[in-house]
């Protein structure tokens, strides 16, 4: 499959407006401060590379010109629960949206709760940032993502790997247009018809459902059996303690 979209400017659908940057700190802090400016929904912070970029639990996102590093600012009057929804929409939006460019045999699958891996090896992360308004609804969300196009890490905890490592022969610009326009659909559908379709979709391509995982909680490591995503984004793990409904926390999968 060629790529969507081989020329030196993204094309995006009309809801977005884009700001394409040299260098910046991070993409999130960027779009922080245009989104607490009032910037409408659908601004994008487009990177080529980062000093300072940021993962979760406050892990340094190695940023090289080559990948992509964009943030996305959306807003939706809903519940912090039902914001919490939009990373698996992201995933989502990242792995359907490249699948296609892939050669086939190569597996895309999500890892709990925002990770998009290629044959097991993380290729794409996602970084939510939000703000609650006085109402207690949600008043604005960044949806920050690194993509590895070009380049990959190699001293990280679990494997890593690039799209291009992967066969696909897409530049950052492809990435970012592919990207854009999938996340556009499953935000619509999200906003649709809410969570049940994503949580399905999600589950459908989920590493390690129904297989012994560990996850790392900030105090202790539990094992057991990966059961089911519960309806609000929780992982539901089987233990030999029993069921535990698990918010927050880090999946290792296989051995
Ligand atoms: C993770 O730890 O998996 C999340 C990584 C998120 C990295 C992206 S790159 C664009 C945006 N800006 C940042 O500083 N971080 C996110």
């Amino acid at each position: 499959m060629s790529a969507p979209n081989s020329g030196a400017d993204p094309h995006l659908p009309e809801f977005y407006s884009l700001i394409a940057l040299e260098s910046v700190g991070s993409t999130n802090d960027e779009a922080r401060n245009l989104a607490e400016n009032g910037a409408p929904a659908g601004t994008i912070v487009w990177a080529k590379q980062q000093m300072a970029g940021r993962g979760r639990r406050g892990r340094v996102w190695n940023s090289p010109i080559g990948n992509l590093y964009c943030s996305v600012i959306l807003r939706s009057p809903v519940s912090p629960t039902m914001a919490a929804q939009l990373s698996f929409v992201t995933a989502l939006a990242l792995g359907e949206g490249i699948r296609e460019f892939l050669p086939s045999g190569v597996v895309v699958q999500y890892k709990w709760p925002n990770d998009v891996l290629i044959d097991g090896k993380k290729f794409a992360g996602i970084l939510l940032e939000s703000q609650i308004g006085e109402e207690g609804m949600l008043d604005w969300v960044l949806i920050g993502t690194g993509v590895n196009v070009g380049s990959f890490p190699s001293d990280t905890e679990r494997p890593a790997t690039s799209l291009n490592q992967a066969g696909a022969e897409l530049s950052v610009v492809d990435v970012l247009t592919a990207y854009a326009q999938s996340l556009w659909s499953w935000f619509a559908l999200w906003q649709r018809d809410g969570f049940e379709p994503i949580r399905e979709a999600w589950l459908g391509r989920a590493a390690g459902l129904g297989e012994a995982i560990e996850v790392r909680l900030p105090n202790e490591m539990l094992s057991g059996t990966f059961d089911a995503l519960d309806t609000s984004g929780s992982l539901v793990l089987l233990t030999s303690h029993g069921r535990q409904i698990i918010s927050a926390g880090e999946v290792f999968v296989g051995p």
